[in-house]
């Protein structure tokens, strides 16, 4: 893994992060998350300005990790890089898209769960993968199978991930963080719950470090 790949690996959980009013809430969910202990972001591109979420947290915040998920075009990759993303999340595996990635030189994790999507980014030269979406397509028993002829992956499950099963996840040596919507949920941010999504991102950590102490 890289350093921005062992930086995410060390907080352990990505938020998965849908912002509705961009020049409101990026701030002070930034901040949220940061005083809970989880200083990176996955802001997706499933809402309209998540590029001015991106500026917001990266000009704002300088020391959080800041990417941009759901990523589906080269237009988008730019957009994101031209805010600030220092990572690019795609929910499949698309080569060309992937390839453009590197080319620009940034991060990316896209979404994997077949056989033929690790083959694919193995070919690509790629350590790190999101596995999307994780719960729905098997959870940890496929990640573990998909392990046996693919070892030299880690893996970033998103998907039904919660406080609930995070510890099983990260006890695995295969998973290199968790990602979620469970700590920034759409009532969360727009109702302001920011100490909420803090307590959120605290439990979280906990759990992150004491599976792993175990
Ligand atoms: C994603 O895009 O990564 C997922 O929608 C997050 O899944 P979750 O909402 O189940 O955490």
């Amino acid at each position: 893994m890289n350093d921005l790949q062992k930086r995410i690996a060390e907080i352990g959980v990505v938020p998965v992060i849908k912002l509705n009013h961009p020049e409101r809430d990026a701030a002070p969910l930034a901040e949220a998350l940061i005083a809970g202990g989880v200083p990176v972001a996955e802001v997706t591109f499933r809402a309209a300005g998540a590029a001015t979420a991106i500026r917001a947290m990266r000009e704002g915040f300088p020391d959080m990790l800041v990417g941009a998920g759901t990523v589906l075009t080269e237009a988008q990759v730019d957009e994101a890089i031209a805010a600030g993303a220092q990572f690019i999340v795609t929910p499949g595996m698309d080569a060309e898209l992937v390839a453009y990635c590197q080319a620009r030189g940034i991060d990316v994790f896209p979404g994997c769960t077949t056989p033929t999507d690790y083959h694919t980014a193995y070919k690509l030269g790629l350590e790190v993968l999101k596995f999307f979406p994780a719960e729905q397509s098997g959870g940890l028993a496929k990640i573990k199978a998909m392990s046996a002829p693919f070892p030299m992956f880690k893996v970033m499950p998103t998907g039904g991930i919660s406080l609930k099963n995070l510890a099983d996840y990260i006890k695995n040596p295969v998973i290199a963080a968790c990602g979620g919507s469970y700590m920034v949920t759409a009532e969360l941010i727009d109702n302001g719950k920011w100490d909420e999504i803090t307590t959120l991102c605290r439990q979280s950590v906990e759990i992150v470090k004491a599976a792993r102490r175990a």
